[in-house]
């Protein structure tokens, strides 16, 4: 089996919104993304959705892209909230839905092919919160840090009784400094995953994503744009 992500899908809801500011390659970005897609993905591979993924603005408008979502290949698509999902609705609701679409959101299991997902939406980190805004932006940090403690505290036993290569990390806003400087968030990362994916910067600002690996954790950067829409191989022979 193999593990493969793409984040910040950004389809373009029933307004059409388009992501045409950030470039001229997010023009036509759904075909491209589902001719790579069915070139790529086969049926028994799990791919890792780390947030933006649709405009919609609520669950209804959303449907159509989910539904075109799960009918591409892929045995499991996992998807966690960015900070565009205003459309994400219960869980129980949108997996009844669906046959291959999980919704993860904090600690998630997936027996059925033996992997654990942590996900956490995250935030700006701190070094980089400035102005008046400051303490409540503070705050959104914190919440998301002790959100990521409190699902590794009360599912630390599942954690721990799979390899680490078999725990994948989440997080939609990068985890970690440009300059590679770890941020709160790897410290329970690093405890269980071998594996993080994140999204969120566009454009230019991708170049200030950091990629590597920390603590024998690594750090994917899969921003659908930075990778060309084509979802990239994070595990295999698992
Ligand atoms: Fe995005
Ligand atoms: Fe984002």
């Amino acid at each position: 089996m193999r593990v493969l992500a793409i984040g910040d899908l950004h389809l373009p809801g029933p307004q059409n919104k388009t992501m045409d500011e950030f470039g001229p390659k997010w023009r036509e970005h759904v075909h491209a993304l589902e001719k790579n897609w069915r070139e790529i993905v086969s049926g028994n591979d799990v791919v890792l959705i780390p947030g933006d993924i649709t405009w919609a603005s609520s669950y209804d408008e959303a449907k159509a892209e989910l539904r075109w979502l799960d009918g591409l290949p892929g045995r499991i698509k996992v998807l966690s909230r960015g900070n565009h999902e205003y459309w994400w609705n219960r869980v129980e609701r949108m997996e009844a839905d669906h046959k291959t679409l999980r919704f993860a959101n904090g600690f998630y299991s997936i027996p059925e092919v033996g992997i654990n997902i942590l996900a956490c939406v995250g935030y700006t980190l701190p070094r980089m919160i400035r102005g008046e805004r400051r303490a409540a932006e503070l705050e959104n940090y914190c919440r998301q840090l002790q959100n990521l403690w409190t699902s590794v505290r009360s599912h630390v036993e599942a954690l721990a009784a799979v390899p680490r290569a078999r725990n994948f990390a989440m997080v939609h806003y990068p985890p970690i400094e440009s300059d590679g400087t770890p941020s709160g968030l790897h410290e329970p990362i690093r405890l269980y995953c071998a594996d993080c994916v994140f999204g969120h910067l566009h454009g230019e600002q991708g170049r200030t994503a950091w990629t590597g690996r920390i603590n024998g954790t690594t750090y994917h950067f899969v921003a659908a744009d930075w990778i060309g829409f084509k979802p990239a191989v994070i595990a295999e022979n698992l």
